[in-house]
């Protein structure tokens, strides 16, 4: 396999994964999940959303948790917002990056910020301009990239124009959202086949959704079409209230352990993760999708049954 040497993960679980639990979780548990992801090492990490409370009460307390974090240098901060109203409220809380949220179809842009395509277009040019006059780095995804679960397929040709759209108002990086997971490995193989040449200066982010299990299969698909960044969630948290059949992203610490056992540099400490992941389903009160909580890591060895030590031939 040709994999990239290093890879930039981007923590979203406190956004895509807060936003869409049912319980309220305190302000202060969100700060304490930030800040034990900082501490892993973790470079980037979108600590929450400017949204409409009215769309995600789950996260009305964004300004909060911007304010009570602890900023570890090295990780750099960065929110989710759908118009410069968000963008505003978001520099004004203190981000590094913003990152804007946009469909690649109709029916799911319209259910999750109630614009269509080219409204929401017109909000980020105006999101541009609030992040660019506050030098603000932009970086924009684009939910429902490999289908949408309305419509279904989403032609080629109109996410290559969203895509076109977003570089054009200046984003440094595109995030390829998988929202309800219905992308496969040859298919996100095509896309940037297609995409990467096009726009040679773009950052490419893959966001994955593992609800129907394809996630880590897409990521290396990507990966071996040169994409080093990637979104997860911690524990496997995730999911958009927005589309119907959502469920968790990939699980950040499964998939730092798959890179790890690869040799994949992610500069993240697993072990500090896992304990993490351990403390967020204590937060959140259930078991997470994530294995490597389960399991262990792949380097785990068990004790011989008895007796059987001594009947193992010696090697050759
Ligand atoms: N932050 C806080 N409040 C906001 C806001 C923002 N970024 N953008 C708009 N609002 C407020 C408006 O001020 C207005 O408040 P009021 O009712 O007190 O006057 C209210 O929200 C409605 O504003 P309007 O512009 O009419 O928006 P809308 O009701 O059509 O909703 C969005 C549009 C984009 C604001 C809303 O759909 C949204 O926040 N969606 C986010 C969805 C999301 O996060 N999905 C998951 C992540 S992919
Ligand atoms: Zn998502």
């Amino acid at each position: 396999m040709k994999l990239p040497k290093r890879v930039t993960m981007c923590e979203v679980g406190t956004r895509d994964g807060f936003q869409i639990e049912p319980d309220w979780i305190p302000t202060e548990l969100k700060i304490e999940v930030v800040d034990r992801l900082s501490a892993t090492g973790m470079p980037r990490i979108e600590v929450t959303s400017f949204v409409s409370p009215k769309a995600i009460p789950a996260l009305r307390d964004a300004e909060a948790v911007m304010a009570g974090i602890k900023r570890r240098p090295g990780t750099r901060y960065s929110a989710l917002v759908p118009n410069d109203k968000g963008a505003v409220r978001a520099v004004d809380a203190g981000v590094d990056d913003i990152h804007t949220v946009v469909s690649a179809s109709e029916s799911h842009n319209l259910a999750n910020v109630n614009m269509t395509i080219a409204e929401s277009l017109a909000k980020l040019e105006a999101t541009a301009q609030v992040a660019h006059r506050a030098g603000k780095p932009v970086y924009s995804g684009i939910s429902c990239t490999f289908g949408c679960p309305f419509e279904g397929d989403v032609p080629l040709s109109q996410l290559e124009s969203v895509v076109r759209r977003l570089v054009d108002l200046g984003a440094k990086g595109i995030g390829l959202a998988d929202t309800t997971g219905m992308a496969n490995p040859a298919q996100v193989s095509r896309v940037l086949e297609h995409l990467a040449p096009r726009f040679p200066n773009t950052e490419w982010t893959l966001h994955t959704h593992d609800t129907r299990a394809m996630a880590i299969p897409n990521i290396l698909a990507a990966m071996e079409m040169g994409v080093s960044h990637l979104d997860a969630s911690i524990g496997g948290l995730g999911g958009c209230p927005f589309a119907p059949g959502a469920s968790g992203n990939v699980c950040t610490e499964d998939l730092v352990h798959c890179l790890d056992a690869m040799g994949i540099d992610t500069g993240i400490d697993l072990d500090a993760l896992i304990e993490t992941s351990r403390r967020v389903q204590e937060i959140v009160g259930r078991v997470l999708p994530g294995q490597i909580v389960k399991a262990g890591k792949w380097t785990r060895r068990y004790p011989l049954p008895d007796g059987v030590r001594e009947r193992i031939p010696a090697r050759a």
